[in-house]
């Protein structure tokens, strides 16, 4: 590897970590965005366009495995044979609230994708999460399922979505989850709920404060996604 990446440096090897499993999207302008939106100076306007901006880079790396099928078409040239998409359809799942943020751009990867919500919030106390909402599409098990939160930080959230989608018929193969910052702890925890959902994020931060809020971070996400505090 030539040229360290302070923030993703030997998290996405890490050696408990299932092999694959942890992509960190070191991509420079995804670095820059990244360094954009954990400024505190950064307001909710611009603070929603960055998450939507990552989302789109994240949901690019997170459609790789699509499969493709040929097809004829014909040019203003010629008759030639190309490619389109094959196979099984997409969901975004956000979790909300903060989830939300990342819909509308991967939505403009995906226009055809359902929409599933799943509405869960951490209890301040004990930071486990509590369900208040659960909407899917009804043909969950027969899409590829992408989970949308900008946040992994103890993991519980994620986890409970998991769990929701799995309930469903859901094949955890067909689960990806896609989140900005990830702490250790909370991919840690999504491994142990199961190692086969293949996780997605822009950097892996140092660890969780006493609050269980993501060191260095960008703080409540959602509060600066929706301008509520
Ligand atoms: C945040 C974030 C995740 C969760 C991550 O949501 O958007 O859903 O916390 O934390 P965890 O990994 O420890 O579960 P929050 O509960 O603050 O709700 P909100 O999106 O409505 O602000
Ligand atoms: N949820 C957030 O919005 N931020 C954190 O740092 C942790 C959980």
């Amino acid at each position: 590897m030539t040229g360290k990446n302070p923030t993703t440096d030997s998290y996405s090897t890490h050696p408990t970590y299932p092999e694959g499993m942890v992509t960190v999207i070191d991509h420079p302008l995804v670095q820059h965005k990244l360094t954009l939106l954990r400024n505190q100076e950064t307001g909710s306007k611009k603070f929603r366009e960055l998450v939507k901006e990552l989302a789109i880079f994240e949901g690019y790396e997170a459609t790789r495995h699509l499969q493709l099928e040929p097809i004829t078409v014909q040019t203003p040239i010629c008759e030639t044979v190309a490619h389109t998409l094959k196979g099984r359809k997409v969901a975004i799942v956000p979790i909300l609230r903060a989830g939300l943020g990342m819909v509308e751009g991967i939505l403009e990867l995906i226009p055809a994708a359902r929409v599933g919500h799943v509405g869960l919030y951490r209890d301040p106390a004990t930071h486990h999460p509590v369900e208040y909402y659960c909407k899917l599409p009804e043909d969950i098990d027969a899409r590829e399922v992408l989970i949308v939160d900008p946040m992994l930080a103890t993991g519980g959230s994620a986890s409970a979505a998991i769990e929701f989608l799995k309930a469903e018929g859901v094949a955890s193969e067909r689960i990806r989850l896609l989140v900005i910052l990830a702490a250790p702890e909370g991919i840690q925890a999504v491994v142990e709920t199961d190692p086969k959902v293949h996780i997605y994020t822009c950097a892996i931060d140092e660890r969780l404060n006493e609050h269980a809020y993501i060191i260095p971070g960008l703080g409540d996400a959602g509060d600066r996604i929706f301008g509520t505090k």
